[in-house]
């Protein structure tokens, strides 16, 4: 749905086909005034999502607010990634998957792995506790909360020392730029910082990553990350050097740019 679809879907409370089909849909005083405050606050370029409290990612409904990040579209092609790899391995005879997510957020990836493959059994982490509370909500909503646990940690550091139960490492990391932060489109000012700030050259997450996931990897594990515009060829140089993984894909996203890198641990 568009912008305007989703505040009169929600301030008269009816489907996007409803505003279209039902012609005398009653516009009361109270719904109007709901509409002038959602209008109000998104001139204050406030995302819509934050405003509504919701949004959608893999068609499945998330909860969010201010203490978190947005699910962006783009992330949908690192979960269908995650999934496709996710049923390689599986046609090979595992059984049980196990999954790290690193920097859940809203738990959109981690939600989405649990609904979409009947075997994921995820660790999901984050350094945010208000981000947890509501990803502990999301996996709630859909019932997959027995799966996905949910643990605070600065990347690895909450896990046990070494344990190589994992098939596949997954995270959506912070990576821009700190100096590129406050040239931001206001909307994405909004968000967390802490979600946004991937260090002085963006790329602070993925060495970490490659220096640590490789603990909870054993062969043939794989390491699968969103980046960011134009960070392949670093990126790549970062796992490359560790010489723990060899990078087994890139995808491109729907604007054709490089977006998921798919790493084996060797
Ligand atoms: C780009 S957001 C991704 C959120 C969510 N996975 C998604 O794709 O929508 C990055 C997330 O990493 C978390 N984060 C930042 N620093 C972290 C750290 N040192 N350890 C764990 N998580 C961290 C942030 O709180 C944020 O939720």
């Amino acid at each position: 749905m568009n912008e305007a679809e989703l505040v009169f879907t929600e301030a008269l409370n009816c489907s996007r086909m409803d505003l279209y089909l039902k012609k005398d849909l009653p516009l009361d005083k109270e719904k109007s005034l709901r509409i002038s405050s959602i209008l109000k606050r998104r001139l204050n370029a406030e995302p819509i999502q934050y405003i509504l409290g919701k949004t959608e990612f893999m068609g499945l409904e998330f909860k969010v607010a201010e203490d978190v990040f947005i699910p962006r579209p783009e992330t949908e092609i690192l979960v269908e990634t995650v999934i496709e790899k996710a049923h390689e391995l599986m046609s090979l005879g595992a059984g049980e998957l196990n999954i790290i997510e690193i920097g859940t957020g809203s738990g959109c990836i981690a939600v989405s792995l649990a609904k979409f493959i009947s075997q994921a059994h995820i660790i999901a982490t984050d350094i945010s506790p208000e981000a947890l509370n509501i990803a502990r909500e999301n996996a709630k909503t859909h019932n997959v909360e027995n799966r996905i646990k949910f643990l605070k940690s600065d990347l690895f550091d909450s896990f046990a020392i070494s344990d190589k139960r994992y098939a596949i490492c997954v995270s959506n990391p912070p990576y821009i730029p700190t100096a590129e932060i406050c040239q931001l489109a206001l909307e994405v000012r909004h968000e967390p910082c802490i979600a946004l700030d991937g260090g002085c050259d963006g790329l602070s997450f993925y060495r970490r990553l490659a220096k640590s996931s490789g603990r909870f990897l054993r062969k043939e594990s794989l390491l699968i990350t969103e980046i960011g515009f134009n960070q392949l060829k670093e990126v790549k140089n970062i796992f490359q050097n560790f010489k723990e993984f060899k990078i087994q894909k890139v995808i491109k996203d729907y604007c054709n740019i490089d977006r998921v890198v798919v790493a084996k641990r060797i």
